[in-house]
């Protein structure tokens, strides 16, 4: 990897395949490719004792706000209990254009040089290490400045650098982009949680007729204009969760493995880490205006949810990000304080796991100008023109398959949002088609002429990938396509259409595919493992399944047919398959064995034949379900602005793709300067 050659070339690729390929490099100017292994010091550090956030490479709105964190690491790692000596003298510089080195709070009038902060952290740098109680974790002794709410107000290129040894230095290159034109007055941003192409292929073959092999029509989305491809993952691995991309999303930076809406430092305070702006807070300075909606599944503290109104480097700090809502972070903008947020988490809105044990209902009722519902029925009845806070339950909703087939698997759930410790029947619940549509029409009177931002979530195609619950993720899924066609048909009614700019897309992948039919039948009358593979058609004998729609309402009507699909996911624990739909709710593959890790559950409740084949697992014997995956995800466009989504794209673009199309770019006459 070290070679000069090898180095070339990577830094090559780079750059030209980078927005930032325009901002030439001087010759002394190195940019660090990642080095190999699996235990990266910290995130976003190339070089070996500095870190700057936000890092390398990084990409700016000019006027939008962000914290900028310089981090020194002192380590042994011939000895890892010593205690090395801090870095105590570093000097950070800033540069505009190539121009001349300027003392960093001179060059954004900082009244007065950060206080220096320092803190220790053990740096787990093995395998070793992280499972091994005899290995010591490396001891890093870390000296940091953190320069709060800092902006750059023109477009161009920005080096910062960090000098702390008489040759020791590491900089880092931003590029502040250019103003473009006004175009799209509201956008969407649906996310389907977790879902890849495969789970796409799967949901058509369920949910569309055809003849001869050709479908009569595609799912609503495929009739978009453009199509394209986000890279996911994170600064600090190949493979992303939730909060990172979503936050990506929200604000142009590639994230961290749990971090919302800042860069992820090495010191133990979730709340102290270098921010950088969202979406949504842009709106508020820039387009006071437009009204943002937030619906989703999941819990409303889930992380991508959250990703577009809170910070914070861990994303369970849940009581907190419910907090954020309303009252946002001291010493920064604004709170997004949503128009619309609908979604389950009610368990942080009242009662013990409340922050402070502080009933958010009536606080958002009495001091925020929202009101409050409890209930499906509550949410289809309001006509009102306030904010809307609407909770449906504790944790997530439940999926589409316990609010609409297997109710009876809700009762006794307990989950009541009121935390009465009734139920929420799956009944009384919205689906998403419910949220979306009631957002819709409540951001359309509180947005007027400046327009709306909504982002839409199904949440459980992911969690239900998770646990190798096929069946239910696809029916979420289902229910996205569905509420898409009559999002469309919403904006068409009511002369929105032309001026929306839709995007749907997923965070992450799981790496989900469909390789065959199942016949049920010689499944249930075989035992071995070796003749009930007999029961998986291949190529020809593939067939199709007897998934039919045929009342017409988006979803197949028979989830248990005689021939089902054969299909899976790259990474599982030990299980049994029986590529069955689970009657009695969400699948449970693993369950802890004698020692305390995870093997296959026989009493998985795979479905009405038996307990289908037995997989050995790849993953960690610690884990009881499966994992994201690294391929891209789809990215489909439709409307004003949706050209700038139909290539391959980087996760942090699709930030800059919507505040392209929704003028978000550039700073107005009345913005709001906090
Ligand atoms: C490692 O560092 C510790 C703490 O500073 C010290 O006590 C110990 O002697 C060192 N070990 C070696 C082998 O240098
Ligand atoms: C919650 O309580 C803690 C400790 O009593 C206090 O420091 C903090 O300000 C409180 N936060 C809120 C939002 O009331
Ligand atoms: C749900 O349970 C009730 C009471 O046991 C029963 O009457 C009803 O038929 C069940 N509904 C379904 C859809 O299974």
């Amino acid at each position: 990897m070290k070679s000069a050659g090898l180095y070339k070339i990577a830094s090559l690729a780079l750059i030209c395949s980078s927005a930032l390929a325009s901002a030439a490099r001087p010759q002394s100017y190195k940019l660090n490719p990642d080095p190999e292994g699996q235990y990266p010091r910290l995130g976003a550090c190339p070089d070996e004792h500095s870190c700057i956030f936000p890092p390398d490479l990084s990409q700016f709105l000019p006027g939008s706000f962000f914290d900028l964190r310089v981090e020194l690491h002192a380590y042994d790692v011939s000895n890892v209990t010593a205690t090395p000596e801090p870095y105590e003298n570093f000097k950070t510089t800033v540069r505009k254009d190539n121009g001349k080195w300027v003392d960093i709070d001179k060059f954004f009038d900082y009244e007065e040089t950060p206080a220096l902060e320092n803190w220790d952290f053990e740096w787990v740098n093995s395998i070793e290490a992280a499972v091994s109680k005899e290995v010591d974790p490396v001891n890093v002794a870390v000296t940091s400045r953190i320069w709060r709410k800092l902006k750059f107000d023109k477009p161009g290129t920005y080096d910062v650098s960090v000098q702390y040894g008489p040759k020791e230095g590491y900089t880092v290159r931003y590029t502040v982009i250019e103003k473009p034109k006004k175009k799209a007055k509201n956008a969407i941003l649906f996310i389907a949680d977790g879902c890849n192409v495969g789970m796409i292929t799967a949901a058509r073959a369920l949910a569309r007729k055809h003849t001869s092999g050709k479908y009569h029509n595609l799912l609503s989305f495929e009739n978009f204009d453009n199509l394209g491809h986000v890279v996911t993952n994170s600064v600090d691995g190949m493979v992303t969760d939730s909060a990172n991309s979503a936050s990506s999303y929200a604000t142009g930076h590639k994230g961290s493995v749990s971090a919302l809406g800042v860069y992820a430092d090495s010191s133990a305070d979730p709340f102290d880490d270098p921010k950088v702006e969202l979406i949504t807070e842009l709106i508020r300075r820039r387009q006071p205006g437009k009204s943002i909606g937030i619906v989703t599944t999941a819990a409303g503290e889930d992380a991508t949810p959250s990703a577009f109104y809170s910070h914070t480097r861990e994303r369970g700090e849940s009581a907190q990000i419910v907090d954020q809502i309303v009252h946002g972070l001291p010493d920064w903008v604004d709170a997004v304080a949503p128009d619309v947020w609908l979604a389950g988490g009610a368990e942080y809105f009242k009662g013990e796991e409340a922050l402070n044990g502080t009933d958010y209902y009536s606080l958002l009722e009495k001091e925020h100008g929202y009101q409050v519902v409890l209930n499906k029925k509550d949410l289809n009845k309001y006509r009102d023109d306030d904010k809307l806070l609407g909770v449906f339950r504790t944790g997530n909703l439940d999926v589409w398959m316990e609010r609409n087939v297997f109710i009876n698997n809700t009762v006794g759930n307990a989950a009541a949002p009121d935390l009465s410790g009734n139920d929420a029947l799956g009944s009384d619940q919205p689906g998403l088609e419910d949220m979306t549509i009631k957002a819709l029409e409540v951001l359309k009177k509180r947005g007027g002429k400046d327009g709306f931002f909504l982002m839409s979530e199904a949440a459980s195609v992911d969690k239900q990938l998770h646990p190798l619950d096929f069946n239910r993720a696809w029916a979420d899924l289902i229910e996205m396509d569905v509420t898409i066609e009559k999002t469309v048909e919403w904006l068409k009614k009511n002369g929105e259409y032309e001026d929306t700019l839709i995007l749907f897309t997923a965070d992450h992948s799981h790496a989900f595919d469909v390789f065959g039919s199942v016949d049920q039948k010689y499944m249930a009358q075989h035992s071995s493992n070796k003749d009930m593979r007999d029961s998986i058609g291949l190529y020809a004998a593939s067939g199709w399944p007897g998934y039919f729609d045929n009342d017409n309402d988006g979803f197949p009507d028979n989830w248990n047919p005689d021939v089902t699909l054969a299909a899976g996911t790259n990474n599982f624990p030990d299980h049994y398959e029986a590529f069955q739909l689970s009657g009695t709710g969400s699948r449970t593959p693993a369950v802890k064995g004698p020692d305390g890790t995870y093997i296959a559950n026989k009493d998985d409740p795979a479905g009405k034949y038996g307990k289908g084949l037995h997989y050995n697992g790849n993953l960690p014997v610690t884990y009881n379900q499966g994992v994201h995956s690294m391929a891209d995800v789809f990215i489909y466009s439709n409307g004003p602005g949706s050209d700038k989504f139909k290539k391959t794209i980087e996760n942090w673009d699709v930030f800059y793709g919507l505040t392209e199309a929704m003028d978000l770019q550039r700073p107005t006459k009345h913005e709001k300067k906090k």
